[in-house]
Parts: structure tokens; C-alpha cells; sequence
């Protein structure tokens, strides 16, 4: 009896050391990777984009009137981008004066900076080429990576980060000091054994060009891949879908996309309206989270924008899920 008590006393101490040690491996490591310094590239862009100068001729406009011109056009397409397809006020709020992104024990608090020009705003000194580096390429403006999932916005055009900058800087100021992500132990474990990727890592490129448009907005196997640039970071890189690395653990795998016959391939356009609109499917199964945190931006979607998309993923390979 006694040589079992000891013998549980031994486990017992072993169990807290060896937790001990790997909570301090993880701190370490991720302490290592989120505070290494990251190149990229500095690039520059119009904020707002001009218009083009034959246009400015056609409509005899002075240079003040083709500045506010080019205002308003800029915003209104970042009101369209922003409300439609790159899903920043889901993080940084609706107003962006702050977010949430996630804000869990024991995995940590992950909240969205305020991008108001308020007190607590973080983008006041922003050149265009923080821009790029926060939203494109997942890194801070002192180099650092951060825990923003920017891999989802790589194929975004100079053009339409810009129009995105214009929109959210036209929106009013509110002060609101949002404290910095920081990692709880289970945080740290999955970053620390890459169950969490930074993505500033899953980013190919910190040095090849940017498009500086977007492809033409029309029904086009290209636009449709550009615009489904925001749906890889859940249906994943070939849009076969499968469990959502670094998903809340709570959410359902993400479907396959592809014309397989595990994916798509019975689906008609109608179909696929359905779902991003009304959140049905063919069958009269309701979709389910996470798919309905994009549906509502997928609703403000163009008729054109939805063709696109269709077309492109109707022109994949199938494949097998997952
Ligand atoms: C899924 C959540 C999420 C989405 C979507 C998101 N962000 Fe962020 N963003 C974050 C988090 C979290 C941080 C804090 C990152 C850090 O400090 O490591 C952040 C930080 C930032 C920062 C500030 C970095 C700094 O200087 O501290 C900017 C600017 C920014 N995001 C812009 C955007 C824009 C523009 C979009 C839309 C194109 C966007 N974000 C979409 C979560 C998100
Ligand atoms: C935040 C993660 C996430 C993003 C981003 C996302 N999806 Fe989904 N999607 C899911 C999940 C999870 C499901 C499965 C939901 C279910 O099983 O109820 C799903 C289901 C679907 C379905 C239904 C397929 C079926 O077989 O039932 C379609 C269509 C779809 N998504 C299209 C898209 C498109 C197009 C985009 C990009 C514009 C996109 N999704 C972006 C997570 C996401």
C-alpha cells in the first residue's frame, strides 16, 4: 500500500513537472516566433487612386473635382469590399473602433486594434506600405508577424487595398484603447506546435508584386479565383474543404467546393445562390457555422461577383474532400 502511494506521488510530481516544462517550451517558442522580424518587401501606392487622365479630359474636370471624384469612387468601392468581401469590421468591429477576433481562456484574446483616427487608433502614422505589410502580407509595421489571418487577403490588388484605406479612414473617430492579442497556455501550445500557423508564414511571397487592379469585374473563371482568394482560409488551398486548421474547435468542417461528386458536382447556380444568400441547401439543410458568419457579407454580393465565383469553381479539378 504504502509503495503505491509513493509510487502515485512519484506520477504525480512527474505529471506537474512535465506540464511545467512544456508550458515553458511553449511560452518560449512562441515568445521565439512572434518576436523574429520579418522582410518584406516596401511598397508604395495611391491613397486614394487617381483617375485616369483621359477621363479627367473627357469630363473637363479641374484637378480639385478629379481629386473629390476620385474620393468618392474609392470609397464607395471600398464600402463595397468591406461590406461584401473582406470581412475586417468582424474583427475590428463594426464601426472599427475595435473587436473581437477571439477572446477565449484558455486559448487567449485575440482582439482587433481600433482603425479609427480616435484615441486608440493604431493607424495615424500608417504609409501605404504598412498597409500592405499589416493586410497583406500579415506583419506589423515594426516587422514583427501578427496574429491577424492575413493569408486571406494575399490576392487583394493595390487598388483595392487602397479603396479599403479611404473607406475605413472616412469612417468617424472613436476612442478606444483595445488591449494587445495576447496567448493563454493552450494558445501557446498551438502556436507553439504549429496547430496555429502565423500568416506570415502560410504567405508565399514577402517580395513578388502585387496587382495593382483587380481583374475586370465581369463572369470569368479569373475574377472568380480572385474573389475566392477569402474562402482558401477555411475550404482551405484547393478548396477542397476539411476541418478548419486553427478554427474554433466548435466549428464544422468546412464542405468541398470542387465539382467532385463529395463536393459540388450535382449543384446548379441556383444552388449556390441558395446557400450564399439564404443559407439553404439543395437539400433544405440549413448551413451552419461558421458559413453563416460569410453569408451575410455574401448577400451585399453582385449578381456578377456570384456568377464569377460559380464559374471558377465550376472550372476546378474535383477533388476528393479534404
Ligand atoms: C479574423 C480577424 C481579423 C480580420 C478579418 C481582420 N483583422 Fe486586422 N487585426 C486582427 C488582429 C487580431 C490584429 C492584432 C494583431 C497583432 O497585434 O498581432 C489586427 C491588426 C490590424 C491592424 C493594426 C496592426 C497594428 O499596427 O497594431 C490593422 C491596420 C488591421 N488589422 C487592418 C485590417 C484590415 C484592413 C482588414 C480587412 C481587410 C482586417 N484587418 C481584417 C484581426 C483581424
Ligand atoms: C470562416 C470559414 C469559411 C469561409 C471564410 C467560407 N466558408 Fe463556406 N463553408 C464553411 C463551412 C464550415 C461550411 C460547412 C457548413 C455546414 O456543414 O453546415 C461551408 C459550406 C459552404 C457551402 C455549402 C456546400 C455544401 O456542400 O453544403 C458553400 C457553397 C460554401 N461554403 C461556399 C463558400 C464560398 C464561395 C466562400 C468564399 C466567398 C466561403 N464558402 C467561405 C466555412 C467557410
Amino acid at each position: 500500500m504504502r509503495t503505491a502511494l509513493k509510487i502515485l506521488g512519484i506520477l504525480i510530481v512527474l505529471v506537474v513537472v512535465a506540464a511545467g516544462a512544456t508550458y515553458a517550451w511553449a511560452s518560449a517558442s512562441t515568445e521565439r516566433a512572434l518576436s523574429r522580424t520579418i522582410d518584406t518587401h516596401t511598397i508604395d501606392f495611391p491613397i486614394p487612386f487617381p483617375l485616369d487622365p483621359e477621363e479627367v479630359e473627357e469630363l473637363g474636370l479641374s484637378s480639385e473635382e478629379a481629386d473629390r471624384v476620385a474620393l468618392e469612387r474609392a470609397r464607395e468601392r471600398g464600402r463595397h469590399l468591406v461590406e461584401a468581401r473582406y470581412a475586417c469590421g468582424e474583427c475590428h468591429g463594426a464601426d472599427f473602433s475595435g473587436g473581437v477576433m477571439v477572446d477565449a481562456f484558455p486559448i487567449g484574446s485575440l482582439l482587433g486594434p481600433n482603425l479609427t483616427s480616435g484615441a486608440g487608433g493604431v493607424t495615424a502614422n500608417y504609409t501605404a506600405a504598412d498597409w500592405d505589410r499589416i493586410v497583406r502580407h500579415g506583419v506589423l509595421p515594426d516587422g514583427r508577424p501578427t496574429m491577424m489571418p492575413s493569408e486571406d487577403f494575399q490576392l487583394m490588388s493595390d487598388q483595392e487595398l487602397s479603396d479599403i484605406v479611404v473607406f475605413i479612414s472616412s469612417q468617424p473617430p472613436v476612442d478606444n484603447d483595445v488591449p494587445r492579442p495576447s496567448l493563454g497556455p493552450l494558445g501557446k501550445f498551438l502556436v507553439a506546435t504549429g496547430e496555429i500557423h502565423l500568416s506570415a508564414d502560410l504567405i508565399d511571397s514577402h517580395g513578388a508584386d502585387h496587382r495593382a487592379y483587380p481583374p475586370a469585374a465581369e463572369v470569368s473563371v479569373e475574377f472568380g479565383r480572385h474573389l475566392a482568394g477569402v474562402c482558401t482560409g477555411c475550404h482551405g488551398p484547393e478548396l477542397a474543404g476539411g476541418p478548419i486548421a486553427g478554427g474554433d474547435p466548435s466549428w464544422l468542417a468546412a464542405s468541398n467546393l470542387t465539382p467532385h461528386e463529395t463536393g459540388l458536382a450535382a449543384w446548379s447556380y441556383e444552388d449556390f445562390v441558395r446557400v450564399m444568400r439564404d443559407e439553404v441547401r439543395p437539400d433544405g439543410s440549413p448551413i451552419g457555422e461558421p458559413m453563416t458568419l460569410v453569408t451575410p457579407y455574401a448577400d451585399r454580393m453582385t449578381e456578377v461577383e456570384l456568377m464569377a465565383l460559380w464559374t471558377y469553381l465550376e472550372s476546378l479539378p474535383p477533388l476528393p474532400e479534404g
